[in-house]
């Protein structure tokens, strides 16, 4: 399972990518507005740190915007991977990008029904929000194992982004199910790094070596 990050941080994105592990970045409109920033100029910035795929999500709900939207994006780095919401309108979107060879991510997926309208569509991607699935009283793992198995089944090149990631098990049970990218928060990343055994045997092995000289 290929690690991105969640963020449209640039400090948290490039501190991140220093470790060596990543392979792209998803932004979602509240994570852009949070930086309080020129969205593209955000966008641009993300493409020059990450050498991988780059979510940016359009904001119009209408076809004609959300292609005009949608090509003012993917014009800003060869890497960009325009989000689109799934709605009928979304769907319509994603088809002629792909006839445009522009690379799209289906957002706001929560069934296995979006995931496989938005695959035969054209999606390269597709985001199951799996906590947001949880907070509602579901099992996004559940949804997420679906469409894994569904996009087996048919061998389906599309690939599952898990989405909405919210704690470390998250991301053990995604790559567990086989998904093919989870997209974590910086939070989440750097409580996966951490361990307080690891912690502790560090400080055992230096007390010990300090004793010896
Ligand atoms: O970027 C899409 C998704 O990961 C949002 O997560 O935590 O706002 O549900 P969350």
């Amino acid at each position: 399972m290929r690690i991105f990050i969640d963020s449209a941080n640039i400090e948290e994105i490039q501190e991140i990518n220093r470790m060596g592990f990543l392979h792209g970045v998803t932004t979602n409109p509240s994570l852009v507005a949070k930086e309080k920033r020129d969205y593209h100029q955000v966008i641009r910035e993300i493409a020059a740190i990450v050498d991988g795929p780059i979510s940016a999500e359009v904001i119009s709900l209408e076809l004609r915007d959300m292609l005009q939207e949608a090509e003012k994006l993917a014009d800003i780095h060869p890497n960009v991977v325009i989000k689109i919401p799934l709605t009928a309108n979304g769907l319509q979107a994603i088809s002629i990008l792909n006839q445009k060879e522009i690379a799209t991510n289906a957002t706001l997926i929560f069934s296995a029904n979006q995931a496989l309208l938005a695959a035969r569509a054209g999606a390269g991607y597709v985001s199951p929000f799996i906590g947001r699935v949880d907070d509602n009283g579901n099992d996004g793992m559940k949804l997420l194992e679906d469409i894994v198995s569904i996009f087996d089944q048919y061998m389906i090149d599309t690939e599952i982004i898990a989405a909405s990631i919210r704690h470390p098990m998250h991301v053990t049970q995604a790559a567990k199910i086989g998904s093919h990218i989870a997209t974590i928060p910086y939070k989440v990343i750097m409580q996966m790094i951490q361990h307080p055994m690891t912690d502790a045997g560090i400080e055992k092995f230096l007390s010990d070596w300090k004793q010896s000289i």
